[in-house]
Parts: C-alpha cells; sequence; structure tokens
C-alpha cells in the first residue's frame, strides 16, 4: 500500500505539461493543446502541481509545488531547455498525432506562467504544507498537473497537522466525540466561464469552512450588491446549524436581519432560515406579530429600559416641551445605593421615596393604557398621616391592583398642599410629583397638561406577557444552541439602533464576564449587515461592535459582517479578520484596498471582472492562500429534506 500523502495528488490523466524555469517566485510550464483538452481545460487561477520526484528515480513525489495560473506566456527561442521538453511531451504523452500533423503539433504547444503558493511535503505520513520553496534545480524539469475532484479538495481544505491536533484538544474539552467539525459552502471555481472545469462530466472539489477557523474569530463577506453576501450568511447560518446538531456541538447564532430576509421567506429563495429549523429558531420583532417573539420588555418589570424606550419615542416625536415633560424625560430608575447615603436614616428615607415613585409610574402606565402583568400589584409604604388622607380604607404596603394605585396617586395629588403641611415635603420626591401631574394632567400651577396621554400612541411597545428581560431570553436560547433572528425590518429607527446595541452589549458583557470567571461561555456567532454602519472607520474602538469584533474570540464569540465597502471597514478589525470571503467588487478603490491583504492581488483583475453570484474568493485562516470558490445556494427545500432524513 503507497502510504505516500503527495501520491493521492497526482492524477495522471490531469497531466498539462512540464515546467522549463523556474525560481523562488514562479514557474513557467510548457503545455499542449490536447493535453489541456484531456486535463478539461486550464483556467486563470488554476491551481496546478508540479512534481519534483524523489532523487532515487523512485517514480516517488519527493515534493509538490502548488502553483497558481497568473497568465500566458511565450515560448522563448533561446531556451536551450524547450526542443528537447517538447520532444519529450510529443514521445509520450501526444504519440496517437500522425507524423503529417506534426507541424500542428508545433502550433498546440504554449506557455503558461504560474504563481508559486506553496510545497507540499511528507513528515511521518502527514501531508505538510510549506508557503514557499526550500530549493529549485534549474536543469530539471517537473511535470505539472491540474489537480480535480478528490486531490482539489485535499489542497482547498488543508489544514495542517499542528492546527489539526489543536482542533482535536479543543474537540476533546468541549466533550466531542472526535474531531471539531467543519462546514461546506461551496465548491472550486475559477473562472466565471465554468464550461469545462465545472461542467457536467467534472468532477468538483467541495470547499470546507474549518470550525477551528470560524469559531471564536471574524469572518468579512464583501461584494458589490445582489452578489450574494445575504446568501453566504444563510448557507453559513443552515451548515452551521446542521453540522453541529450532527456533531452535538452548541453554537449560538443571532442574526441581525436589517431587511427581514433571514426570519420570513422571499419569492426567490421559497423558504427562509426560520422555516428550515422551526424548531431550533426564535424569531424577534419591535412590533407585535405572528410567529415572532417581542423584541421589547415589559414595562412594568424593566422599569430603565421601558422608561428609556419611552423617552426615545417622545424624543423622536413632535411633541411641545413643558418642564414637566422634560423633568419625565430625565429620569432614571436607579434605585438608591447605600454607599451613597448619608447614613442609613437617610437610605431609608431615600428607598421610600424611590419606592414611591416606581409605584407613581407603574400607575402612570396602567392610566395610559398599558397592560400589566397578570395579577400585578403595586406596593410602597405611605405613612399613617398620608394613608388617612389619602384613603383611610387600603395600605400600599399591601399591595394596590393597578386601578387602585393610579386613584391612590391622584387622590393624593389633588389633596398634594394638605398632605405636605400635613406630613412635609419629604413624603415624595420631585419626580414622583411630576408623575403625579401626569396622573391628573395638572402641572405644579393646576394648569393643563397633556400627561398621561403622552404615552398612549406607545402602547405596542410594551410587552406585557413578559417577565424576563429580553436580553437574558435570548441569551439563554444562544446558549442552547439556537438561532436567534432579530427582523429590523420594522420598527422606530431609532428604537431598533438602541435594541441592537443593548442585546450586543448583553450578550458580550455576559459571555466575558463567564470568560473572566474562569468558566466556558457559549459559542456564539454574531452576523451583522451593512457592517460598515457599526464597525466603520469613524467608529470608535470602545464601542460596543468594535469591542465585538475585537475582543469577542475570548468569550468565544464570532463575528461575521458583510458590506459592500472594503474600505469603509475600521482598518483595525479588518486587519484582525481571519477569514474573507470576497465576490464582485465594481472599483478599483476598493481592489487596491482588498490587495493589501494576503493574496487577493492575484484575483484585481477578475473581481472587477466576473459579477457572477456567489462566485467568492476566500481566504481562511488554515489555509495559506485564496480559494476560489463558488458559493453554494441556500436551498431551503435541500435543508428541510436534510433535516427531515436526519429525524429518521
Ligand atoms: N451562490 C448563489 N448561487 C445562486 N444564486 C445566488 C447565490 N447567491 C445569491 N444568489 C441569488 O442572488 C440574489 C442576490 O443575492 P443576495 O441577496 O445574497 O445578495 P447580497 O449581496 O446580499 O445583496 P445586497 O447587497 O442587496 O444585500 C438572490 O436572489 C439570491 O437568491
Ligand atoms: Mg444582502
Amino acid at each position: 500500500m503507497n502510504t505516500n500523502p503527495l501520491a493521492a495528488l497526482i492524477q495522471a490523466q490531469q497531466l498539462v505539461g512540464s515546467t522549463f524555469k523556474i525560481d523562488y517566485e514562479k514557474v513557467l510550464v510548457l503545455t499542449h493543446d490536447i493535453l489541456k483538452a484531456q486535463a478539461r481545460g486550464v483556467a486563470q487561477n488554476s491551481f496546478l502541481l508540479a512534481v519534483i520526484p524523489e532523487i532515487n528515480h523512485s517514480g516517488q513525489a519527493h515534493e509538490i509545488l502548488l502553483l497558481r495560473v497568473a497568465g500566458a506566456t511565450s515560448l522563448p527561442a533561446e531556451n536551450i531547455s524547450l526542443p528537447t521538453l517538447k520532444a519529450d511531451l510529443q514521445n509520450q504523452y501526444l504519440t496517437g498525432a500522425k507524423p503529417a500533423e506534426s507541424s500542428q503539433i508545433e502550433a498546440g504547444f504554449g506557455g503558461l506562467e504560474c504563481r508559486i503558493l506553496g510545497t507540499f511535503y511528507q513528515r511521518d505520513g502527514k501531508l505538510r504544507l510549506g508557503s514557499d520553496i526550500e530549493s529549485f534545480a534549474s536543469a530539471t524539469s517537473l511535470k505539472v498537473y491540474r489537480p480535480t475532484g478528490a486531490a482539489l479538495e485535499t489542497i482547498v481544505n488543508f489544514v495542517s497537522p499542528e492546527r489539526l491536533a489543536a482542533a482535536s484538544e479543543e474537540a476533546r474539552r468541549l466533550g466531542l466525540n472526535g474531531e471539531l467539525p467543519r462546514f461546506a459552502i461551496g465548491s472550486v471555481r475559477y473562472s466565471s466561464t465554468d464550461q469545462l472545469h465545472r461542467g457536467d462530466a467534472a468532477d468538483r472539489a467541495t470547499f470546507h469552512l474549518n470550525a477551528i477557523d470560524f469559531l471564536a474569530r471574524r469572518t468579512a463577506i464583501f461584494g458589490m450588491t445582489r452578489t450574494g453576501k445575504s446568501n453566504t450568511v444563510k448557507q453559513l447560518v443552515s451548515v452551521v446549524r446542521r453540522t453541529s446538531t450532527d456533531c452535538g456541538l452548541k453554537i449560538g447564532q443571532i442574526v441581525y436581519d436589517l431587511n427581514g430576509e433571514y426570519a420570513n421567506a422571499n419569492h426567490q429563495d421559497k423558504g427562509s432560515i426560520a422555516k428550515v429549523f422551526p424548531e431550533n429558531t426564535v424569531r424577534y420583532r419591535m412590533l407585535p406579530t405572528a410567529g415572532f417573539e417581542l423584541i421589547l420588555n415589559n414595562f412594568f418589570i424593566q422599569l430603565a429600559e421601558g422608561h428609556n424606550t419611552l423617552r426615545g419615542l417622545i424624543e423622536s416625536g413632535k411633541t411641545a416641551r413643558s418642564a414637566d415633560l422634560e423633568a419625565f424625560l430625565n429620569m432614571d430608575f436607579e434605585a438608591p445605593q447605600k454607599e451613597e447615603c448619608s447614613s442609613e436614616n437617610d437610605y431609608q428615607r431615600q428607598l421610600g421615596q424611590y419606592h414611591r415613585k416606581v409605584a407613581a409610574y407603574q400607575a402612570l402606565l396602567v392610566r395610559a393604557g398599558y397592560e400589566p402583568p397578570p395579577d400585578f400589584k403595586i406596593t410602597f409604604d405611605a405613612n399613617a398621616g398620608v394613608r388617612n388622607k389619602v384613603n383611610p380604607s387600603v395600605d400600599p404596603a399591601n399591595g394596590l391592583t393597578p386601578t387602585q394605585a393610579y386613584e391612590w396617586f391622584q387622590l393624593a395629588r389633588q389633596i398634594q398642599d394638605e398632605l405636605v403641611t400635613a406630613t412635609g415635603a419629604d413624603w415624595i420626591d420631585p419626580d414622583t410629583n411630576v408623575l403625579m401631574n401626569f396622573l391628573l394632567q395638572k402641572n405644579d400651577q393646576g394648569t393643563y397638561i397633556p400627561g398621561f396621554r403622552l404615552l398612549q400612541p406607545y402602547k405596542d411597545y410594551h410587552a406585557p406577557n413578559r417577565c424576563t428581560d429580553v436580553c437574558d431570553e435570548i441569551y439563554a436560547h444562544l446558549a442552547a444552541g439556537k438561532i436567534v433572528i432579530l427582523d429590523l425590518s420594522v420598527g422606530d429607527p431609532v428604537q431598533r439602533e438602541r435594541l441592537s446595541k443593548r442585546i450586543a452589549r448583553h450578550i458580550f458583557n455576559s459571555s466575558m464576564a463567564a470568560f473572566n470567571t474562569g468558566s466556558q461561555p457559549p459559542h456564539t456567532v454574531f452576523y451583522i449587515e451593512e457592517a460598515h454602519n457599526l464597525i466603520g472607520l469613524t467608529e470608535s474602538l470602545t464601542e460596543i461592535w468594535p469591542r465585538i469584533a475585537k475582543e469577542g474570540a475570548k468569550a468565544r464569540i464570532a463575528t461575521v459582517y458583510a458590506t459592500q465597502e472594503v474600505s469603509s471597514i475600521h482598518p483595525n478589525i479588518l486587519a484582525n479578520t481571519e477569514n474573507i470571503l470576497v465576490s464582485h467588487l465594481n472599483n478599483e478603490n476598493e481592489i487596491k484596498e482588498l490587495a493589501k491583504y494576503y493574496d487577493f492581488r492575484d484575483f484585481s483583475q477578475s473581481l472587477i471582472r466576473t459579477q457572477d453570484v456567489g462566485f467568492a474568493r476566500v481566504k481562511t485562516l488554515s489555509n495559506p492562500f485564496v480559494i476560489p470558490v463558488q458559493i453554494d445556494k441556500f436551498d431551503p427545500e435541500k435543508e428541510k429534506q436534510a433535516a427531515k432524513k436526519k429525524v429518521k
């Protein structure tokens, strides 16, 4: 049995020629039309393999150079080895041609210029890849092959034995049986015209993204509009989901869905992520919709959050400002801190006031028509003097029904002067006074104000059935390995941004806290579109999105970001992005920016020229060079069938 892993890379029928010139950077290859045709063509940017044989003439490969076709080259008349090489090729591989055709044979010779990407060699029976060449022999001609199918798959999915060992170690730590998974996302494609190398009879090579490259890493998806960025995200979400189920690894995924294209089916895709994985997808929206959870909070429970929402909504409206409204907007619902009070007495006094303020605010919500949670009681302390004057038959310390509570505060406001005279101004703080003004629709001077009516238009932003904070709920879903889709296509833009950030911050902080206390945070993947708005050039690196992109890896957070503009992403983040997928770009500036990274320069021409949807050039962490890949189309039907088969 042949144990040399190099041998499996050489496919005899795929011979395309012999090298006639070599240096550290490039190789010139003598080829022939007949050989190229037999190998199903040689597209620009194709991978080729040049085989360096064993010195002992065993016929085995000693090393294999990995080449990328950069272009055509002429065959220089002065090159002394070319005539012999041509004769060799003719005698060994082109013997089917008749003598009368020999002039045509001569015309069929041509040259290819190839860049050297690296050297495959073997040690201890394991395939290795160096990203350069160690030495070269000018006098030796190397046989050159165009790898396809399994051989090409080995090349494009190559991971060094060291990284594989690290992946196995990580898998063991996660309690998985076997290796860390990898995600199939497409197959190798060299050119827009793909009749030969990807035609019906061609042996395609599947390309995988390794979990070890993807999890807790950054992945960028660049490309002009309609070139398949969202499709790539959908494909990733579904393949990560499917693979993680197969190997029992929980990976939570959260999609910031700006256009509602992941949450809802559109007619092009005939299905959505949510439809394909109904059991494992939770959708959130800002407006009540069947099949969606409300992204919002229960205003009666998440007080500060609810009040913040109201503030944002009122401020973005055209409401005339009054002193009371300003005071309402500026309120906060932070409980007093003992350390900040001068004495225990002072703390108790402030705490009592705070509870009355919360109660008055909850009463105000009820008055404005906000539905309280079932059996909700509003509880606060009022001293006997106040109680007797307002309503001697109830004690708020035992809890009032929502209606009792707002009636209580309305009454209290009506006899406010009396209460102050009898029990001192201390019984409420200025904020509670404003809240009572809102309830009664009168300011301190007794003039009409709209009061609680100002809150009425925003009832839909309150989620009456929620008892936990939406952020905690989302984090729990992610920890359970679910797909969370935040459908941000509806709702107020200001609110949307604030909520998006708040959720992101919560996930980041929770996972960081787990990391800092030595426990393992759950694996999470963030998918963000229009990323230039979130991690753009002008964004401060201390903002939440840049922080997630920069520091998330520690807390096992992976970020996948998509945008049309390479140049608008914060350079610090781009430089730290491990995986980059690029489809068509339409201008030199963007290409120039991209060409600064890895060997994307090789694809400058083809990226501008080819506009094919889903035709991406991919650099991953494991691979030392860029691989041209056609990303699979997200096919909801196929995914559903695959999911069904699994259940059986
Ligand atoms: N790999 C692919 N194979 C076949 N069709 C694809 C592929 N990728 C995307 N498409 C189709 O092309 C269209 C545009 O794709 P998509 O919405 O993913 O582009 P986009 O880059 O996200 O565009 P935008 O910038 O407008 O968000 C869709 O109809 C999609 O179904
Ligand atoms: Mg898109």
